[in-house]
């Protein structure tokens, strides 16, 4: 039998997720999670990395759980959980940072936007933030990494880490791939279609959040920026705004685009807003009841994650192993 790929990725359990992590991450894990042996992980210690309210870390920790399982991962296919929870991600992470260069982190794109918005506090951490995102893809041996496009310098690092490990010894970590959905990939901000919908955008009408309400998100929509014109096509170069809510409607509702632009040729620019609140609203709120439910249950979280950490331990504990013996790190 063919041996199944491994896949890995993460979400940090840090503000309110928008659809973008939803569509950009979460929603393709569905299809993939039948496919491969999976590892879902809540990245805690990402997190911190700004300044977070403990109390709050805590309750999101376990409410990004709950929002895994509601939108349908299964913790009996995939191993779901904390990354603090395994002490090989600081570890392996210790580690790769000597094979690292200062130059390299000090040009990625992330560090150099959230050292503008944080100014205050541009820390170690942040700068670290992509060697810790190699430590935790390269301790699974995975394949393939499935991120939006904002991670894209981040996936390149860990395979040239990977790579330059690999040959300053013999092969230890797979060189693992990343792996972009074709719709979804960036989901921009509502209000400014010229910038990726985040977390933690200025403007909170740009974002949906998964945990608006259906009057919140159909209000949102319906303030959303188009373009001249009211022709409703998909053309990111001269209606960034048109075929953002495209996208988004297409994910939502599972048609391809050229199907989304059939459903609304003809349409104005207020029935199409509409109708692309309702599509992500109607999807939203049994996300949001199903998750209220979970979060009730702490006693079931608590063994999930449990077991999570469990599996995922064993697996990485093996490949942190290989690493400290190769680099000459004494063992008893
Ligand atoms: P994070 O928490 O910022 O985002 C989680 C995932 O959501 C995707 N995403 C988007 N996709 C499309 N459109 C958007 N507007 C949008 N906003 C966010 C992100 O690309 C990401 O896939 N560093 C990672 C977490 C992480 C990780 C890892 C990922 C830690 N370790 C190892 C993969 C592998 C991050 O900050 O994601």
């Amino acid at each position: 039998m063919e041996e199944r790929k491994t896949l890995y990725s993460a979400i940090q359990p840090t503000n309110n997720l928008t659809i973008g992590n939803l569509i950009g991450a979460i929603k393709n894990w569905l299809n993939l999670q039948n496919d491969y042996d999976c590892y879902f992980a809540i990245a805690n210690m990402h997190a911190i990395t700004v300044r977070q309210v403990p109390a709050e870390l805590r309750q999101k920790t376990l409410s990004m759980l709950a929002l895994y399982l509601a939108c349908g991962i299964d913790p009996e296919k995939c191993v779901l959980y904390v990354q603090s929870h395994v002490p090989a991600h600081a570890e392996l992470c210790w580690v790769l940072n000597t094979f690292t260069y200062v130059g390299e982190m000090e040009r990625m794109t992330q560090f150099k936007d959230k050292s503008l918005r944080h100014a205050e506090n541009i820390n170690m951490g942040l700068m670290d933030y992509p060697v810790l995102m190699a430590a935790d893809i390269l301790l699974y041996q995975t394949d393939v990494v499935p991120v939006g496009l904002d991670q894209r310098q981040h996936v390149e690092i860990a395979r040239d880490v990977a790579q330059r490990f690999n040959n300053a010894f013999t092969p230890t970590f797979k060189v693992p791939e990343a792996l972009y959905m074709k719709v979804g990939a960036k989901i921009n901000d509502l209000q400014d279609p010229s910038k990726k919908m985040s977390k933690s955008a200025e403007n909170p009408n740009g974002s949906i959040f998964l945990t608006d309400d259906r009057d919140t998100v159909i209000r949102k929509f319906k303030r959303a920026v188009t373009d001249s014109g009211s022709e409703i096509k998909y053309d990111p170069e001269n209606k960034a705004g048109v075929s953002n809510l495209l996208s988004i409607y297409s994910a939502f509702t599972g048609k391809s685009v050229l199907e989304a632009e059939a459903d609304f040729a003809g349409k104005g620019y207020g029935d199409f807003k509409l109708a692309v609140g309702e599509a992500v609203a109607d999807r939203l709120t049994p996300i949001q009841n199903e998750q209220s439910k979970l979060l009730a249950d702490k006693a079931y979280l608590e063994g999930v994650l449990r077991s999570g950490a469990e599996r995922a331990a064993k697996t990485a504990n093996k490949t942190l192993a290989k690493v400290y013996k190769k680099i000459g790190f004494y063992q008893l």
